[in-house]
């Protein structure tokens, strides 16, 4: 990973925050560690638990093209995944870009868009339950690599193989590989939320190159771009 600019910080709000408040003296392709976060953020309007022991970073990426977000978080869905199997845990994606362990949550993938004068840059933000403790609250739903391996490991090694993977993906291949690691929601009886917070009650049935999906109701088939998943 000698082609990104590593800043380590022991702790702060939100690697996220972080990298927003200091877009313009970052360089492009910066990655932003915390050993914990404060205000750790989701997706939506949601928190994220960030205590020591887990890998919580945001990578910055200038002047990419907005519609590139996606392809970035798919590599990013991939590396994860990729490096999670290396310590022989069957890790795959939850749509569009969670990844999980059977049916618990291990990472989290945000990307968000920040638009400052003619620059557009991308801010992608990556959490993975690694040594930490889950909370209480989240036990039936989140897991970490403690819990799947019984043996702690090395936060920063877990972040070169993340960084390495990214670094190696084969944009070619890259749908493939990621619907390779998606194809376990296809088919089975979920929920849906909507971006406006509607629920809808069916099956996934294919998972396009750009991310958006087909989805089968009752009502018909339907095609959505974003959007959660409940198992
Ligand atoms: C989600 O699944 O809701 C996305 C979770 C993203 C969490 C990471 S941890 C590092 C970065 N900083 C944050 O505040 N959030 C992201």
């Amino acid at each position: 990973m000698n082609n990104w600019n590593i800043i380590h910080i022991d702790e702060m709000n939100s690697t996220m925050d972080y990298v927003r408040k200091h877009l313009f003296e970052l360089p492009n392709k910066s990655v932003v560690w915390a050993d914990m976060q404060h205000r750790g953020r989701g997706r939506g309007k949601n928190t994220w638990s960030s205590p020591k022991g887990g890998l919580w970073f945001s990578t910055l990426f200038k002047n990419e093209d907005v519609s590139d977000a996606w392809h970035i978080t798919m590599a990013f869905s991939v590396a994860v995944v990729s490096t999670l199997k290396k310590y022989f845990v069957d890790a795959w994606i939850k749509w569009p870009n969670d990844v999980y362990i059977k049916n618990k949550k291990i990472a989290g993938i945000l990307v968000e868009n920040v638009i400052k004068g003619n620059q557009t840059s991308q801010i992608v933000g990556i959490g993975l339950n690694v040594n930490n403790s889950i909370d209480e609250a989240l036990e039936d739903k989140a897991t970490s690599l403690l819990q799947q391996t019984g043996e702690k490991h090395s936060i920063k090694s877990m972040l070169t193989m993340i960084m390495n993977e990214y670094d190696s993906i084969d944009w070619e291949t890259l749908y493939e590989r990621w619907s390779q690691s998606s194809f376990r929601l296809l088919y089975t009886n979920v929920k849906l939320i909507d971006v406006i917070g509607e629920i809808h009650k069916g099956k996934v049935m294919n998972l396009f190159e750009d991310g958006s999906i087909e989805f089968k109701e009752e009502s018909g088939e339907k095609i959505f771009k974003a959007g959660s998943l409940i198992l």
